[in-house]
């Protein structure tokens, strides 16, 4: 939500590399833009409404500065306009704010910075906090005015903030991810919402915390409890990502390079440190209760999860959407065990139910894709799954990869951790010979026949009902066609109803004790008339239309999914959508 990217240092060309390296944090946003930069005693603010990946740097005309800051926006307060893109100034044009998240009391200060005669430009909360600051700084310095106004401010936020006859960037955050690249040079630092924006320039990074402050000026940094106002040390940290993998490649897009990389991301979740496993499934079986959490399709893992340890391991886990879990907070005490599943650990919705658990005790663990991030960061225990950087808004690999995890965590409470990893090698050996440019030509076909038809069904029965749901999401977040998913058994209870002639229906079909039954379901549909598209190990006289995919038991989550992702994605190219970065969405939703 919101990419921000800031640099300091001695490089002249601060605005063209602040808009670069902004580009890729498109994926957190990106209905308009914006940059400002120090010129002289001034700060050039440019504005436009549209993506920054079509933004050619050289055309702006843009001055020479060591100091910038950009911004590319995901609409909460007021509608996507020149006006409200970011960076705001503030009343006099002597503060300028880029801002990620949402500040929630921001009317109340507004209506009274209004009575002390600010005018305001926009409909956003961000702009507020820039009068706010302003305000402040008529009696005390920069540095406290920012202090000072951040603890007024309620909500989650990260801002980078400058000033101008000031040579300092200030930056804060809480809740919302903000990480400092400590440049090659002597004093240079970056600022962004995610490390890709810097990662060609260094891999050195800080993160900062919940309620810390960075100050950088004078060719130095200082980090600022904003509670107690001490200063506080930071820790260098040297990841080990790299360039390429943050890049499209020869793919065409990003969407379709991170289903492709499924033949690797999956092995490289297996194969990691066993303790990480042990640790959390010794965390389950001691915990009076497991809470698998998580948001959109994270969430849609989680109840996966919830089957495959009925199923595996036969232990009851409960499962609840990150922004649902607050309605069960009188079931977490001490003994309870929440495990947090997400690939960017940065989602509002996640981190508050993972807050709400905490203040009653309970033990933390998190399934995470970028390792550092404030879930892991805030965990007793953390799993890794080590699928890389996702850049396409759509997740693909860190699904399956989660879903790898989770296999494996249910297989270890039984007793048979072993077992689980045999059995997902050979998964993700069958996934490899799946994945090849015929396979996908033969989904092609079927993405060509039903690319303009308005509505398609999902069904799934046990561990792949949450699938179907998943691959619900799917097909709607790229192709924008309706799509809903559902348990096979509660069609005939409403939903069959939608079906007429040739309406398409994809069964999700694994050989299992499901098996039989999504099968008379996916006849009760064809009996109304339906097109059957059936994604299952063999060709059943029910289908219209045949995806084959590996007979692998209990992973057939895994394998299942994967053949609706490129269905998704040629359905999006076909139907000229960007599938990348599909409309209204952002990747890390930082807002509640
Ligand atoms: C859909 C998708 C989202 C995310 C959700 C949670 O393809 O990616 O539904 O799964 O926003 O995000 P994370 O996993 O980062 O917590």
């Amino acid at each position: 939500m919101c990419g921000i990217f800031a640099y300091y240092g001695e490089k002249k060309n601060a605005p063209h590399l602040v808009i670069e390296g902004l580009k890729n944090l498109e994926y957190r946003g990106y209905d308009s833009w914006g940059i400002a930069y120090k010129n002289g005693g001034d700060i050039i603010v440019h504005k436009e409404v549209g993506k920054i990946g079509d933004i050619n740097a050289k055309d702006l005309a843009l001055g020479e500065s060591s100091v910038a800051m950009a911004h590319s926006r995901w609409a909460t307060h007021g509608g996507v306009t020149k006006a409200n893109a970011h960076p705001h100034f503030s009343e006099h044009n002597e503060i300028v704010l880029i801002h990620n998240g949402i500040f929630e009391n921001y009317q109340e200060i507004k209506k009274d910075l209004i009575k002390k005669g600010h005018k305001f430009l926009s409909q956003t909360d961000t702009e507020v906090l820039a009068h706010l600051i302003e305000q402040h700084s008529r009696k005390h310095s920069f540095e406290e005015s920012v202090k000072m106004a951040v603890k007024e401010i309620e909500g989650r936020y990260a801002i980078v903030v400058m000033k101008k006859d000031e040579d300092k960037v200030i930056a804060a955050r809480k809740g919302s991810p903000l990480i400092i690249g400590v440049g090659k040079e002597h004093g240079e630092y970056f600022i962004a919402s995610d490390i890709p924006a810097f990662l060609a320039q260094t891999n050195k990074v800080i993160y900062l915390d919940d309620n810390q402050i960075c100050v950088i000026g004078n060719k130095k940094i200082n980090f600022y409890d904003n509670a107690t106002n001490e200063e506080i040390k930071k820790r260098i940290i040297e990841i080990d990502w790299d360039v390429e993998s943050a890049e499209k490649g020869e793919f065409a897009h990003f969407m379709i390079k991170e289903i492709m990389e499924q033949k690797d991301t999956l092995n490289r979740a297996i194969n990691q440190d066993p303790k990480n496993i042990e640790l959390v499934a010794k965390a389950i079986e001691e915990a009076e209760s497991t809470y698998f959490v998580g948001c959109g399709t994270a969430g849609k893992v989680a109840m996966v999860g919830a089957y495959l340890f009925a199923k595996i391991s036969k232990k009851q886990i409960h499962f609840v959407f990150g922004s649902e879990f607050q309605n069960y907070k009188d079931f977490i005490n001490k003994k309870t065990l929440l495990v947090c599943i997400s690939q960017s650990g940065e989602t509002a919705d996640t981190l508050e139910a993972m807050e709400i658990a905490k203040e009653k005790g309970a033990k933390i663990a998190s399934i995470v894709n970028v390792e550092n991030s404030s879930i892991a960061r805030h965990s007793d225990i953390v799993i890794p799954i080590k699928a890389g950087p996702e850049k396409a808004v759509a997740s693909t690999k860190a699904t399956t990869s989660q879903l790898a995890i989770l296999t494996l965590l249910a297989y270890a409470c039984d007793g048979g951790v072993e077992i689980g990893k045999q059995l997902l090698i050979r998964t993700a050996s069958q996934i490899n010979d799946m994945l090849n440019p015929r396979y996908a030509d033969h989904i092609k076909k079927i993405a060509t026949k039903i690319k303009d038809i308005e509505s398609m069904y999902i069904i799934g029965r046990g561990a792949n009902f949450p699938i179907a749901l998943e691959a619900a999401i799917k097909l709607q977040e790229v192709s924008y066609i309706h799509a809903e998913g559902f348990a096979g058994g509660e069609l005939k209870h409403g939903p069959i109803a939608l079906i007429s002639k040739n309406t398409p229906v994809i069964a999700l079909v694994a050989n299992d004790d499901c098996r039989k039954e999504i099968l008379s379901n996916a006849q009760e549909v064809k009996a109304r008339g339906g097109y059957i598209i059936g994604v299952a190990p063999t060709n059943e006289e029910v289908f219209d239309f045949w995806i084959r995919v590996p007979d692998v038991g209990a992973t057939s989550p895994i394998v299942n999914i994967i053949p609706v992702q490129i269905l998704a994605y040629q359905l999006a190219v076909l139907r000229q959508n960007d599938p990348d970065k599909p409309r209204n969405l952002a990747k890390s939703v930082t807002v509640k």
